[in-house]
């Protein structure tokens, strides 16, 4: 079935994993004749991908979805559909229907590349489709896909988690891990560096254990093939499990001069006890290992984390190992969150759960230390000469901007024609994370 010059639009919560998926869904669209439209107004199919990692993430997805009403009086043959972590969840589809009776699709991760058939049998019947598979399925390839985040470029190599971790409701939307060929990873990234992208960054839920179900290449083997496609670009992969980070890894990106010297490892907390509650497979020791030999293979690495706070029965003792832990590490980037209960984790169970307002100036301290580092980092970067990567236009500052290979934000004066180049910024002054530059 052919539509000629629909619209659509889509909304996308959470993760840089939404955000790829996404771009899949756009690719099916457009595979059947859809355009993007910038506003949902004049949209004929609107998707929501929503994320339910954090209590939050929800609320703010189903505002929106609740807002749409209107519009559906308006324009009857509007088609709203609801797909990504949320719909995952035991019982969510059928709650979503009878919260929101206007919504005409629902469906879930494991089978997000039928969305094209869910369009055709939505537009065969009036009732909602839902379609939410409990199981993952085999591994699916060469959905199309609108890219939209040039010079970067998404590349998916394993889904799912094995880990559970209690406070996380992944493992559960999400599915067991279960990684892409090499083969197909290596083929797609090497068409993506043909067709000018100058960056890819590899995206699993943990990279680590990327290859362990097919017995071939492990993470380091497929990061080197990577590596090895002809063409300047820089490689990145998210997220990686401490547990898991191995010194063939750190060997791996040192020998490979396209790997990018930046890490995102992320610790959760700095206390035993709770690293223990949290079922993570680590000490703070191990933690502080894995940084040590971080830093000894690779002396420039820059570090980021992500740092929970409030999780069941913390205390102000595993509260000042976390911070303690983060001012002995110095990490280059963090993002801090307050523990959100998820139903059907094993935290949700647990007694002892946090109170907000202790949670919430647990946080506050966090991010005000944090903050404070990054002004201070990015103090000793004024003078400098760094390699960006333009990315694009940033309208509110009026300046162009990219990042260096440690991740770091740099706005400067630079033309359209910059965008997707590699240049030479000499750092003039810094606010905050930020840096502001010019062209050397
Ligand atoms: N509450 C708060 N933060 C969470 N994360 C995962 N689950 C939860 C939760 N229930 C955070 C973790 C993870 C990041 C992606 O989100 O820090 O690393
Ligand atoms: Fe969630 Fe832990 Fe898996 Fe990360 S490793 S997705 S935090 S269960």
């Amino acid at each position: 079935m052919e539509i000629l010059c629909k619209k659509y639009h889509i909304l996308t919560y959470g993760c840089q994993m939404n955000i790829h998926e996404s771009e899949k869904i756009a690719g099916i669209l457009e595979s059947m004749g859809y355009v993007y439209s910038e506003s949902e107004n004049d949209a004929d199919v609107i998707v929501f991908n929503t994320c339910c990692i954090r209590e939050n993430a929800e609320q703010k997805a189903e505002g929106n979805i609740g807002a749409l009403k209107q519009l559906k009086k308006k324009n009857k043959n509007l088609i709203i559909a609801v797909c990504g972590c949320m719909t995952q969840q035991k019982g969510k589809a059928d709650a979503l229907i009878k919260k929101f009776p206007f919504i005409d699709i629902v469906f879930g991760t494991h089978n997000l590349e039928n969305f094209k058939s869910l369009l055709i049998l939505k537009s065969a019947q009036k009732k909602a489709v839902i379609s939410v598979l409990d199981k993952e399925g085999e591994i699916i390839e060469g959905t199309p896909k609108k890219r939209t985040s040039f010079p970067n470029a998404w590349v998916n190599i394993n889904y799912g988690c094995n880990n559970f971790c209690t406070y996380c409701i992944v493992p559960y939307v999400r599915g067991r891990e279960r990684s892409r060929k090499a083969e197909d990873i290596v083929n797609e990234c090497r068409q993506l560096i043909k067709d000018g992208y100058k960056e890819i960054t590899l995206l699993g839920q943990n990279v680590n254990s990327y290859g362990k179900d097919l017995n071939k290449e492990d993470f380091s083997d497929l990061l080197e093939q990577v590596a090895s496609i002809d063409g300047k670009f820089r490689l990145r992969f998210m997220t990686n499990h401490p547990k898991d980070l191995s010194p063939k890894l750190i060997e791996t990106i040192k020998n490979n001069p396209k790997i990018c010297h930046s890490i995102h490892l992320p610790v959760q907390s700095g206390s035993d006890r709770i690293l223990k509650l949290m079922n993570r497979h680590y000490t703070r020791e191990d933690y502080f290992n894995k940084v040590e030999m971080l830093k000894n293979g690779i002396s420039d690495i820059a570090i980021t984390t992500d740092v929970m706070v409030g999780f069941p029965t913390e205390d102000e003792g595993d509260f000042n190992d976390t911070f303690d832990l983060m001012k002995k590490v110095g990490f280059s980037g963090a993002f801090i969150f307050i523990y959100s209960k998820r139903e059907g984790t094993p935290a949700a169970k647990m007694d002892g759960q946090v109170d907000e307002k202790i949670a919430t100036e647990r946080i506050m301290k966090l991010l005000e230390f944090q903050n404070e580092f990054n002004r201070n980092q990015s103090l000793k970067y004024v003078g400098k000469t760094i390699e960006i990567l333009c990315e694009g236009y940033d309208e509110k500052k009026g300046k162009y901007l990219g990042r260096d290979e440690y991740g770091r934000m740099a706005y400067f004066d630079g033309e359209k024609d910059d965008i997707g180049k590699f240049i030479d910024v000499k750092i003039i002054s810094s606010g905050g994370i930020s840096l502001f530059g010019e062209k050397v």
